[in-house]
């Protein structure tokens, strides 16, 4: 990521013109306000064309197009600007409505994260930037501009029919609209304070509405997904922590190794996404993994990073929380997740679970060159550069259709993280790093980041954001004003 659109407050002045309009609104009184105003006051302002209420059958597709169906709220209105500008009359409208009325609002970009409430709202009105979603590649500079609510498969097949590709890590100029209704730019150069927050600070600040992502010409790549049976187990395990400690002198290869049980199979599979960023053909960095035979199905080949990245879409259409933890490249944790991979699929089996359901954990390798890169392009906030041992990111990830058994579901996460960290603290093999993205909302990826992260965050929340809307108006995702003390 280059820079950064974000969008702040709007003037005192524009604010103290919009609070007399919306007090003066003529079809309510102190004693029937409700939270139908929040709407109505941005139908005054001009905005009812971008307006969805429920009933329609445009709202409908927006409720369902969460990912997690326990995402899938119902706000009062959801509201879709088309551009930054918009962006920036809508929340300079709810922030003046403040004053009438303790207007809530929600910001959501693709809506792909799992728990309820981050990215929708219950009483209160949803910003929708779903429509903001192209991708413009400027040659003059190899830069690509994406919208907030684009897909990286829509950025990727725009991309591939130039031969070009972009790396998402590697953002660089971001476009954000703070809650002043100021749209500003944020980069290595025009508030650099702002632009390193953003890498990882999620909505403390403001609303990004541009990306710009620097691209690199790519010709095709080689990869695709290999599934194994259960008892390849062992072998997997070995390849995988290897592959974490030969990345930095093969800095092509990833490989991510997932274990998936399905209610429906009764039957844990593995599956093995592997991708070169160069057309070579069963690179030897593999050779390990391609070596455990009796392997289900294999799509290995050389392809376009659209096509690489169709391959691995997730079921939609149930519930979903994902549960994350980081611990060091120790061959006895990756063995350790797996045995609780094992034994809490009999827990969950032995509960009132109903349905279709699904535990998959996913192991991703984190290796210490993946921080010192980060650092030479100006620094984020995860603080993985605290550490100097090759990680792994681990994800537990469960699905399931009964809303009902939401808690009990929740319940199996929360024991999994906690019985694995306790083991990873009884080794010496643990890491406190939280990835923000795989977190679910009791767990504290802010804190995780370190002290400086953490004060930084802070700071700037304060600083671009002096009245708190993100804090307060807000109350989706992870806020600074309720992260626990920082870890060391
Ligand atoms: C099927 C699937 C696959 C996934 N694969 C990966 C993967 O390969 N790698 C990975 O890292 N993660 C992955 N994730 C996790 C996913 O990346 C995160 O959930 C994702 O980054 C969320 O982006 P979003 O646009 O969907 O955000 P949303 O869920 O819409 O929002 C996330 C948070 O950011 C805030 N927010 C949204 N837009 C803005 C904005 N424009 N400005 C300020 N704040 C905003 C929201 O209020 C919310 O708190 C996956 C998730 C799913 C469901
Ligand atoms: C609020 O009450 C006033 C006075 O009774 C009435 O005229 C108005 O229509 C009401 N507004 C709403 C939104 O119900
Ligand atoms: C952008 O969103 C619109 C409206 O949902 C959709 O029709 C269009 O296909 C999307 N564009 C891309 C590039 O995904
Ligand atoms: C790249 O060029 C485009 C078009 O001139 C411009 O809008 C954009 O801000 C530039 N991006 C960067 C990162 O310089
Ligand atoms: C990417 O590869 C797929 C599968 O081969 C192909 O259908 C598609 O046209 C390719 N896209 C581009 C832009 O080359
Ligand atoms: C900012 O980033 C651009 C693009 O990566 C780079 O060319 C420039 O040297 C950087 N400037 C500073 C001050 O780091
Ligand atoms: C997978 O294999 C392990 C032994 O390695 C076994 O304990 C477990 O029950 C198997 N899982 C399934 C779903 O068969
Ligand atoms: C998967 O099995 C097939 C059939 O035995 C074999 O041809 C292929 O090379 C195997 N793939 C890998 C990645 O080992
Ligand atoms: C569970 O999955 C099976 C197989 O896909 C399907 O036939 C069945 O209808 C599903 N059950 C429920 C409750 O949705
Ligand atoms: C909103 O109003 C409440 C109550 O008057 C006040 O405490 C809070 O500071 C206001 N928030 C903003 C962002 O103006």
């Amino acid at each position: 990521m280059y820079s950064v659109e974000i969008l702040l407050l709007a003037t005192a002045a524009t604010t103290l013109a919009s609070l007399q309009r919306a007090e003066t609104h003529a079809s309510y009184t102190p004693n029937n306000l409700t939270v139908a105003f929040c709407c109505e006051v941005l139908e005054l302002a001009g905005l009812g064309d971008l307006i969805l209420y429920p009933g329609a059958e445009s709202y409908d597709e927006r409720v369902g197009s969460y990912w997690s169906e326990a995402a899938q709220l119902t706000p009062t209105c959801f509201v879709q600007p088309r551009d930054a500008v918009e962006v920036a009359q809508v929340v300079s409208t709810l922030v003046e409505s403040n004053n009438t009325y303790p207007c809530k609002f929600a910001v959501r970009s693709a809506g792909h994260t799992t728990w309820a409430g981050s990215n929708n709202i219950e009483d209160g009105v949803t910003i929708d930037l779903g429509l903001i979603n192209n991708t413009i590649y400027y040659a003059e500079n190899s830069t690509a501009g994406v919208g907030p609510g684009a897909r990286w498969l829509g950025v990727y097949k725009t991309l591939d029919a130039l031969n070009i590709a972009a790396a998402g890590g590697r953002a660089g100029t971001v476009g954000v609209v703070l809650s002043s209704g100021a749209i500003v730019d944020a980069n290595n150069e025009t508030n650099p304070d702002l632009f390193r927050a953003l890498k990882g600070g999620n909505n403390n600040f403001g609303i990004v509405t541009r990306f710009d992502l620097e691209v690199f010409e790519t010709t095709l790549l080689w990869g695709g997904v290999v599934v194994y049976p259960n008892d390849t187990t062992p072998a997997q395990l070995q390849a995988l922590k290897n592959f974490c400690d030969k990345i930095e002198s093969n800095p092509y290869g990833s490989a991510i190794g997932i274990w998936q049980f399905t209610s429906q199979t009764d039957a844990t599979i593995i599956i093995n996404a592997y991708d070169y960023t160069a057309a070579v053909e069963r690179p030897a960095v593999y050779d390990e993994f391609l070596a455990i035979p009796g392997n289900i199905s294999d799509s290995l080949r050389i392809t376009n990073m659209s096509d690489l990245t169709q391959e691995l879409e997730q079921a939609a259409g149930y519930r979903d929380s994902f549960f994350t933890l980081t611990f060091k490249n120790d061959i006895r944790m990756y063995e350790k997740a797996i045995q609780m991979h094992n034994s809490y699929v009999e827990l969950i089996k032995a509960s009132e679970a109903a349905g279709n359901w699904t535990l998959q954990d996913m192991f991703q390798p984190l290796p210490a060159i993946f921080a010192k890169h980060s650092v030479e392009m100006g620094g984020n906030m995860l603080g993985l550069d605290r550490f100097d041992e090759n990680l792994v990111l681990w994800q537990t990830y469960l699905a399931w259709q009964a809303p009902d058994q939401d808690d009990l579901f929740h319940s199996f996460g929360d024991a999994f993280i906690a019985e694995l960290k306790d083991y990873a603290i009884s080794i010496g093999a643990d890491n406190p790093f939280i990835y923000l993205d795989y977190a679910y909302k009791t767990q504290d990826p802010l804190a995780s980041y370190g002290k400086e992260n953490y004060d930084h965050i802070k700071a700037m929340a304060e600083k671009y954001d002096p009245l708190g809307v993100f804090q307060t108006m807000v109350p989706g995702g992870f806020k600074i004003s309720k992260a626990g003390e920082p870890i060391k």
